[in-house]
């Protein structure tokens, strides 16, 4: 099967069997995450996955078991805006699973007014990468006591709109403006990806970066009527091309799965296959900067700084 825009999850799992293996996905109390938590269950995966408003992130639970019949699904409170409750939720994930084959670090913040997390980093910056940076380096040693495990970070084609800024991530200037924020977050992703890899593909785990499309989704709770409008202008003919949550989180699953990509870790991947770098289109592909590996290594030293944590070993 040729996979595309629209292609599914459950077309992307179709004759895959995930009895015995085990994934972990942040932010699936709505959204993409709850529809990746969905389609692993259903091919035999234990997920565990993670939630803020508990009430919301029980629905899911009960929501899934229900279509799935799969009651190997759970769900844990983690609020990555807060390291200390990063530092408690991978305590207590290690104290449950001592294995993990898949990690997808769904959750996310878009557009929001400035602000700062509990630690007081930028708060797309912060919730974005900082707090899956710290997670995913304390939770580690699951994902390398398994034979070959895989680390999705679920990124955007917004990473258009910001490279890394080193010189100031902060918006410390008084410059900040919500897209850029938002751009700079989604760029730490895809390098994050890019030095994970590095780091450990030589252990047995392989990283990859995700654009899932654009999707209706709570992402959008701080979208305004011009936001909206100014998307929509900019769109090929003036019309979003929107996908379903099925084919939303298709690429995410495809990542976590498919065997075509085994050995090409530290890629960017959109609508279910490997995106081309290219430096000036707004409808596909990945900028160069975030793939460049030095940059990927500078990110990589100033998370350890800023959240005091390293893999291990
Ligand atoms: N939808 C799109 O078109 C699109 C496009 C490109 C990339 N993405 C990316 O796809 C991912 C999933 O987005 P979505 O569209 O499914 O959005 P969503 O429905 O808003 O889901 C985001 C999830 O992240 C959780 N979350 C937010 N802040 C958090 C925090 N501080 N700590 C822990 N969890 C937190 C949310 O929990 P609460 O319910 O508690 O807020 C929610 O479960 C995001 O990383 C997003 O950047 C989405």
């Amino acid at each position: 099967m040729t996979y595309g825009h629209d292609t599914t999850t459950d077309e992307v799992l179709d004759g895959i069997d995930l009895s015995g293996r085990r994934a972990l996905v942040t932010g699936a109390s709505s959204g993409l995450g709850t529809e990746t938590v969905r389609a692993l269950a259903a091919k035999g995966c234990a997920v565990t996955f993670t939630a803020r408003d508990l009430d919301k992130g029980q629905a899911v639970v009960d929501q899934v078991r229900a279509a799935t019949g799969n009651d190997d699904v759970e769900m844990m409170s983690l609020e990555l805006a807060s390291m200390a409750d990063v530092r408690r939720f991978a305590d207590e994930y290690l104290a449950r699973h001592s294995q993990m084959d898949m990690l997808i670090n769904n959750a996310g913040i878009m557009a929001c007014p400035q602000g700062t997390t509990q630690d007081g980093f930028e708060l797309q910056f912060g919730t974005n990468h900082l707090g899956h940076f710290l997670m995913t380096v304390l939770i580690a040693p699951a994902l390398l006591a398994a034979d070959s495990s895989r680390i999705v970070a679920l990124s955007s084609r917004a990473h258009h709109r910001s490279p890394m800024r080193f010189d100031d991530p902060w918006f410390s200037d008084g410059s900040y403006e919500k897209w850029t924020a938002y751009g700079q977050s989604k760029t730490a992703n895809i390098l994050f990806a890019v030095e994970l890899q590095r780091r450990l593909a030589g252990q047995g785990v392989e990283a990859f970066a995700v654009h899932p499309g654009v999707i209706i989704t709570e992402l959008g709770r701080h979208l305004t009527e011009d936001d909206i409008a100014a998307a929509t202008a900019a769109a090929p003919g003036g019309v979003l091309r929107t996908k379903t949550y099925e084919a939303g989180a298709a690429t995410s699953v495809y990542a976590a799965t498919a065997a075509e990509l085994a050995g090409r870790g530290g890629c960017y991947l959109e609508d279910c296959g490997i995106a081309e770098v290219d430096e000036t289109s707004s409808e596909h592909g990945v900028r160069p900067y975030a793939l460049d590996t030095d940059s990927a290594e500078r990110l990589w030293a100033m998370s350890v700084d800023l959240v005091g944590a390293d893999l291990p070993g």
